[in-house]
C-alpha cells in the first residue's frame, strides 16, 4: 500500500476565504464570503442551487477570478498567484478525463507538464490507481470505464501532484447510488489517510452529513452556518438551516410570554432568541413527534411511507397544518391512513420562526 509514502509528502494547508466577493453582471455569486478550513479536514459546502459553491471552489483553484477579499493558503493570498501554481487538486461532477489517454496518461498528466521522468510519473500513477483501487485499468481509455471508475481515475489525477487542498464538485452526482455509497466512504478513507484539506460541494445533505467534519451551509453567496454535522443538525443557527438540513414541519403558535409559545396545547420554551414581532411558527423535526392513537385526538393520519426501520406519517390538523412525524415501523401499524391521533412535543425548549 503507498498510502503511507504519500502521506508523508502531503501536506495540511489552512483554506480562509476573507470578505470574498464574485459578480456575474447583475448576478452576486458570492457576497462576502467568511469561512476558514483547518488543515486535514473535510469540509463540505452545502446549499441550493446558484449559492455560489462552484464559484467558490473555481477561485481558490485559480480558474476564475473574484472582485474583491482574499483567499489565503496557509496565510498566503493565492488569487494572484497562477493557477497551475496553486497547489489544488480538483475533481469535477462531469467525467473530465481527457478522452484520448488511458487512465494510467491521465493520472500522469499533471507530472508530465511538471518535467517528471516517464519511468518516475509511471511509477507514482500506478500507485495513485492502487490507491483508488483501480491497478488492473492502468491501459483502459475513459470510454471503456463505468462512471465510478472514471471518478476514481479523475480523483487520482486530482492526487497525483500532492496538491495542499483537494477540491472535489459534486464528484458523485453523476453516479448511481450504491457507486455513489462505496465511493463516499473510498473518498473519506483516502482523505484521511492522507491529512489533505478537502472542500466537498454537494446538493445532497445526507452525504455532506455523513461524511464531512464540518459542513458549511451557503446561502445567496454567503456563509449562512459551519459547525460539525451534529451541531448542525441539533442547533441549526437560523431557521434557514433548520430546513436546508434534514426534514422540519412548521406549527403555528402563539406567544405566551417572554420566552415562551403555546403549541400544540402546551407551553414551551423557545430555543435561542424568538422574534420580537410578527406571528410565530414552531420548526420540529419528524422524530421530535410524538403521536398516539386515539379516536378523538386532534391529528388525522394523511400518509404513511415506510423508510426501513422507521415510518414517516404525515398528520393533519384541524387547521390544515401538516406535520411529519417517524415512527418506529412495529409502532406505525397501530396508525393507519384514516386514523386518529394525539400529538404532542418533548419537553424541551423549541425553534421558533416568524410565519
Ligand atoms: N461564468 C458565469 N457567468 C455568469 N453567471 C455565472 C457564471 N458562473 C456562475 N454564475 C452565476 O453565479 C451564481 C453562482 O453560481 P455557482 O455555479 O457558483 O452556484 P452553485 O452553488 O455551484 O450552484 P449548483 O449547485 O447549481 O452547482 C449563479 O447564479 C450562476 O448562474
Ligand atoms: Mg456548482
Amino acid at each position: 500500500m503507498s498510502t503511507a509514502t504519500l502521506a508523508k509528502t502531503a501536506t495540511s494547508a489552512t483554506v480562509e476565504f476573507r470578505a470574498l466577493r464574485r459578480t456575474f453582471g447583475a448576478t452576486t455569486a458570492l457576497d462576502g464570503l467568511d469561512l476558514t478550513v483547518n488543515p486535514g479536514e473535510l469540509l463540505a459546502l452545502l446549499g441550493p442551487s446558484g449559492c455560489g459553491k462552484t464559484t467558490a471552489l473555481r477561485i481558490l483553484a485559480g480558474f476564475e477570478s473574484h472582485d474583491s477579499g482574499q483567499v489565503l493558503v496557509d496565510g498566503e493570498d493565492v488569487t494572484r498567484i497562477p493557477a497551475h501554481k496553486r497547489d489544488a487538486g480538483m475533481v469535477f461532477q462531469s467525467y473530465s478525463l481527457f478522452p484520448h489517454l488511458t487512465a494510467i496518461d491521465n493520472v500522469a498528466f499533471g507530472l508530465r507538464m511538471r518535467g517528471t521522468g516517464k519511468a518516475q510519473r509511471r511509477r507514482r500513477a500506478q500507485e495513485l490507481l492502487e490507491l483508488v483501487g483501480l491497478p488492473q485499468r492502468a491501459e483502459h481509455y475513459p470510454h471503456q470505464m463505468s462512471g465510478g471508475q472514471q471518478q476514481r481515475i479523475a480523483l487520482a489525477r486530482a492526487l497525483a501532484l500532492q496538491p495542499r487542498v483537494l477540491l472535489l464538485d459534486e464528484p458523485l452526482s453523476a453516479l448511481d447510488a450504491k457507486v455513489r455509497l462505496n465511493l463516499r466512504e473510498e473518498i473519506r478513507r483516502l482523505q484521511q489517510e492522507l491529512g489533505i484539506t478537502t472542500l466537498f460541494v454537494t446538493h445532497d445533505q445526507e452525504e455532506a452529513l455523513s461524511m464531512a467534519d464540518r459542513v458549511a451551509v451557503l446561502r445567496a453567496g454567503r456563509l449562512e452556518q459551519c459547525a460539525a454535522p451534529s451541531e448542525l443538525y441539533a442547533r441549526p443557527a437560523t431557521a434557514f438551516v433548520a430546513e436546508f438540513v434534514g426534514t422540519m414541519s412548521r406549527i403555528p403558535c402563539e406567544r405566551a410570554g417572554e420566552g415562551t409559545v403555546s403549541v400544540l396545547g402546551r407551553r414551551h420554551a423557545v430555543d435561542g432568541a424568538m422574534p420580537a414581532t410578527g406571528d410565530l411558527h414552531v420548526l420540529v423535526r419528524p422524530e421530535n413527534v410524538l403521536l398516539a392513537p386515539s379516536p378523538q385526538g386532534p391529528a388525522l393520519v394523511v400518509s404513511a411511507s415506510f423508510l426501513g426501520a422507521v415510518t414517516r406519517l404525515t398528520v393533519r390538523l384541524a387547521d390544515g397544518t401538516e406535520i411529519k412525524a417517524d415512527l418506529p415501523t412495529e409502532g406505525a401499524t397501530a396508525l393507519p391512513v384514516g386514523s386518529a391521533a394525539d400529538i404532542a412535543l418533548p419537553d424541551r425548549p423549541v425553534l421558533v420562526d416568524r410565519r
